[in-house]
């Protein structure tokens, strides 16, 4: 028995603190919990500033941890049955918390879209971890859950319908309204910066099995090009989260131990309407997305626009941007002659108020659901695909059944 049933590991950050509070606005009965950070006086800060609006927060307990600190994160590991963080990026801080959870058999979920990272986890770690009955999830948040799950709740109506899976599923966004914080930009810099010293990354992230080891299957990388979907009756861009979710979907299907079938595959584009003015918003974006992908890319333009176009570490969408944001996607799947249509949606900024309502749910689901008999570096569609889609609703996320 455990001192804690979770702690939340970050809440000092933008991110974390949304977190805290998603956590306190649903309350789980009975769920014991603590925050932690590596600067007491800023952890207390933000704790009396939550207690302003929930206060219940001031009862919390402060645990002190720095990556850096190898103890630190031993002691934060052995006090809790689950990790909950958001101290990214997490290619560049995240390892140190992931290995002190596999050594000691404690459960851990992230927001980690960082395709290369997971994939070293999960080669260093999803043997070990399966032996010690312990769970790794990653990608808990906007990249990818609301993919993941989407598919999985597609797969599981085609089941329960029509007795067989979808083999062909397309995800196309719908709706898109949301902002950045200075950790997602973050992240983003320390993900180019390693592919301009290592340009093997760019290979592994240009598999569509990236997330498979030694996995094959009918899927190329994504699509670059602007495209009319049939199946969803609309033109579509590149979508700058394709690269990952894909990779999660893939892996949820590899770890159900392919249920789908050897030639199920999986697509992702943005969304952006029907006739010329759906095709002209598509190239459009298109452009955006390359313009966005290149500055990024390029050091001295990233150093300028951070601070000045771009959020600063520990900043982020204003509370009014993050109610005002909107998300919603479909995702169509090739039943046989059948068509199985599922609408995601959520409410408010998805990378944000739902991402860290995501990741609460996911956390708590750990600490306190029944889950299937499954360990090692997981996905939340493998692990708790059912759950979620009990839970998420809950919250804001919703995945509604259309055919
Ligand atoms: N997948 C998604 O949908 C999604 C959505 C949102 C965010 N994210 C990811 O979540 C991560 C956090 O984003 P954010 O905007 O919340 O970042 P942020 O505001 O910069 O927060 C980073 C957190 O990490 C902590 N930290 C930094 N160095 C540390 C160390 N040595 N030891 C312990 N803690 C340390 C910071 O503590 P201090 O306050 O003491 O500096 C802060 O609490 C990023 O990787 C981002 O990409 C993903």
């Amino acid at each position: 028995m455990r001192e804690f049933d979770l702690i939340l590991f970050g809440v000092t950050g933008y991110t974390g603190k949304l977190v805290a509070e998603a956590l306190l606005a649903s309350p789980e009965p009975g769920l014991k919990w603590a925050v932690a950070g590596r600067n007491l006086e800023k952890l207390k800060g933000v704790v009396a500033d939550i207690a302003q609006r929930f206060p219940e927060a001031a009862s919390l307990a402060l645990v002190v941890a720095d990556v850096a600190d190898a103890a630190q994160m031993a002691d934060l590991a052995k006090r809790t049955s689950v990790v909950c963080t958001t101290v990214g990026p997490y290619a560049k801080l995240g390892d140190a918390m992931v290995a002190a959870c596999v050594a000691e058999g404690t459960d851990y979920c992230d927001l980690t879209g960082e395709v290369s990272w997971m994939r070293q986890n999960i080669d260093a770690y999803h043997s070990v971890a399966a032996q010690k009955k312990c769970r790794i999830v990653h990608a808990a948040g906007f990249d990818s859950i609301p993919f993941d799950i989407g598919v999985y709740a597609v797969q599981k109506h085609s089941f329960d319908k029509y007795g067989k899976p979808s083999t062909v599923i397309t995800t196309a966004t719908r709706a898109l309204k949301g902002g950045f914080s200075g950790g997602t930009v973050a992240s983003m810099g320390v993900l180019f910066d390693a592919i301009a010293e290592d340009r093997t990354l760019l290979r592994l992230m240009a598999n569509p099995y990236a997330l498979v080891p030694g996995g094959t299957g009918p899927d190329k990388n994504d699509s670059k090009c602007v495209e009319y979907w049939p199946e969803h009756g609309v033109w579509t861009a590149p979508f700058i989260m394709a690269g990952c979710n894909t990779r999660v979907v893939r892996r949820t299907h590899a770890l159900l131990g392919m249920p789908w079938g050897e030639d199920f595959s999986y697509a992702e584009a943005s969304g952006t309407g029907p006739g010329v003015s759906g095709w002209m918003r598509a190239h459009l974006l298109r452009l955006a997305l390359g313009t966005l992908v290149l500055s990024l890319a390029v050091p001295m333009v990233r150093g300028v626009l951070v601070g000045w176009l771009l959020p600063a570490p520990g900043e982020g969408p204003s509370e009014r941007q993050r109610r005002e944001g909107r998300f919603s996607a479909r995702v169509v799947g090739e039943c046989g002659d059948e068509r199985v249509v599922v609408d995601v949606s959520c409410e408010g900024d998805p990378g944000y108020l739902a991402t860290s309502r995501m990741l609460a749910q996911t956390a708590v689901a750990l600490a306190k659901d029944e889950l299937p008999e499954m360990y090692g570096v997981l996905t939340p569609g493998a692990l708790m695909g059912d759950v979620l889609l009990k839970r998420l609703p809950k919250v804001g996320v919703h995945f509604k059944l259309r055919s």
